[in-house]
């Protein structure tokens, strides 16, 4: 499948945007639309809900975006560490990352390149009314930052023991050289992060219970098993805080790319922001032998916009010819995507507009129902078309007002999937659809 299908479905049905597209859009950035808002929040409840809500021992946190630069010297950000190798066509003078590039010549002109040299990913800014080199501070690049410089005000507050997890989800920036693939590489995305502190000795065990965690989380919404694969990352490729990494990847229309990385980070945050804060951040077990140290860390951190977009490719899906009629010549899309993921849940129907007793009693099931769903009223157009169009966004069910309603106080209730129709009662519809979600 083309990438080029799924960024035109995307802007076309309104889940993602070019920034700023009125003035030509903006350095690979995006605006995430109407269907595309409720699919982030959704991919980030159903993250939160697996990470935080369903365990005792993982609390979460929402930290400032704006830190005092010392974070990000402490924690290696503005060092070599966090750049990337940088060069530039001497004739067009584009920039490019010299890891993706084939050949030794510009791709877009093939023009001379420079040497390359290191380019820092940290985007500068500054905090109250005087620019200069007192007042610079960064956009934070991971939002794991956060969690580290709060341990001890977490371990103090939460009642919780090594080991323990921090979770937080929330905005990171980096300014890469070569954004592409829509949203795969972006100046501005999101994080969902997870940072598991333990004791030394079980950072191996908890790196594979995290692990398999995270899998079975994309499997449980749908990802398939064989477009998922690890990738060990090897020693030369580790990021500067990294004892131990892999990958999590997807099979995007481009290749297998990642979409998460699970890190064995040591004791590499808590000691070095130690060191330069002056503050104590060694934990003490009550337990065991009560000698104070550093607790291991181990980190799941995935991308919403990545996830999104894996998530968007998995469940897009063509039909030729129309699924239930020949009658139908063109392409129909259905999105095939999880329920409890799916933007709205449920389409309500009237079966025709210009009856009012339908009309009536359709938007009376539509009031009841956005009390607890995200629904949408949908009257125009035949209902053959209806049906498509709410396929086409992944709504799982759509709910039908005919005649019949008025009599038995049940509407038809079609699925997306099987496009099986069957008579659920009004009253029952709020827990049916509770159920199945
Ligand atoms: N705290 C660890 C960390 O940030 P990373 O491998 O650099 O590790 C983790 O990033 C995840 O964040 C990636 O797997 C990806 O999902 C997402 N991510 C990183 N850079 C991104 C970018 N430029 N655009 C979109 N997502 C990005």
């Amino acid at each position: 499948m083309d990438i080029q299908k799924i960024i035109s479905f995307a802007k076309r049905r309104g889940f993602v945007f070019p920034s700023s597209e009125i003035y030509g859009g903006f350095g690979s950035c995006y605006d995430f639309g109407p269907l595309g808002v409720e699919l982030r929040n959704n991919i980030k409840q159903a993250w939160w809900k697996d990470m935080v809500v369903k365990r005792e021992n993982v609390v979460g946190l929402d930290s400032s975006v704006l830190m005092s630069p010392r974070v990000w010297e402490a924690s290696g950000h503005l060092t070599a560490g966090f750049a990337d190798e940088l060069v530039e066509c001497k004739k067009c003078h584009h920039r490019f990352r010299k890891d993706f590039l084939e050949n030794k010549k510009c791709p877009d002109c093939k023009g001379e390149l420079t040497k390359p040299r290191k380019f820092n990913l940290m985007m500068k800014t500054f905090v109250g009314p005087v620019e200069d080199k007192a007042s610079t501070t960064y956009l934070r690049a991971e939002t794991c930052q956060g969690i580290y410089v709060n341990f001890k005000n977490v371990l103090n507050s939460a009642r919780q023991k090594v080991p323990f997890g921090i979770a937080q989800i929330g905005k990171a920036f980096r300014n890469e050289i070569t954004p592409k693939n829509f949203i795969f590489r972006i100046r501005e995305f999101e994080q969902m992060e997870m940072q598991w502190f333990c004791s030394p000795e079980q950072a191996d065990k908890f790196f594979d219970y995290w692990l398999k965690q995270r899998l079975n989380w994309y499997y449980g919404l749908g990802i398939s098993k064989k477009d998922l694969r690890i990738y060990k990352v090897p020693k030369k490729e580790l990021a500067h805080y990294a004892k131990k990494a892999v990958d999590i990847e997807y099979r995007f229309p481009f290749g297998f790319k990642e979409i998460e990385g699970i890190h064995n980070r040591g004791d590499w945050d808590l000691s070095n922001h130690a060191k330069h804060s002056g503050q104590d951040l060694k934990y003490t077990s009550l337990s065991c032998s009560g000698k104070p140290y550093f607790p291991y860390i181990i980190e799941t951190s995935v991308g919403v916009d990545r996830s999104l977009l894996a998530f968007l490719c998995q469940a897009y899906s063509e039909v030729k010819g129309g699924r239930n009629s020949s009658a139908v010549k063109e392409i129909e899309t259905v999105l095939k995507i999880d329920k409890g993921l799916a933007p709205i849940k449920a389409a309500i129907l009237p079966l025709v507009k210009n009856k009012p007793e339908l009309v009536k009693k359709a938007r009376k099931v539509f009031d009841m129902l956005k009390e607890s769903f995200m629904v949408q009223y949908d009257e125009a157009g035949a209902i053959g078309r209806r049906y498509r169009r709410q396929d086409e966004i992944g709504t799982p069910f759509c709910l039908t007002i005919d005649f019949d309603t008025l009599k038995d106080e049940s509407v038809t209730l079609r699925d997306r999937d099987t496009m099986k129709q069957k008579r659920v009662k009004i009253d029952e519809l709020t827990s049916y659809l509770k159920k199945q979600l």
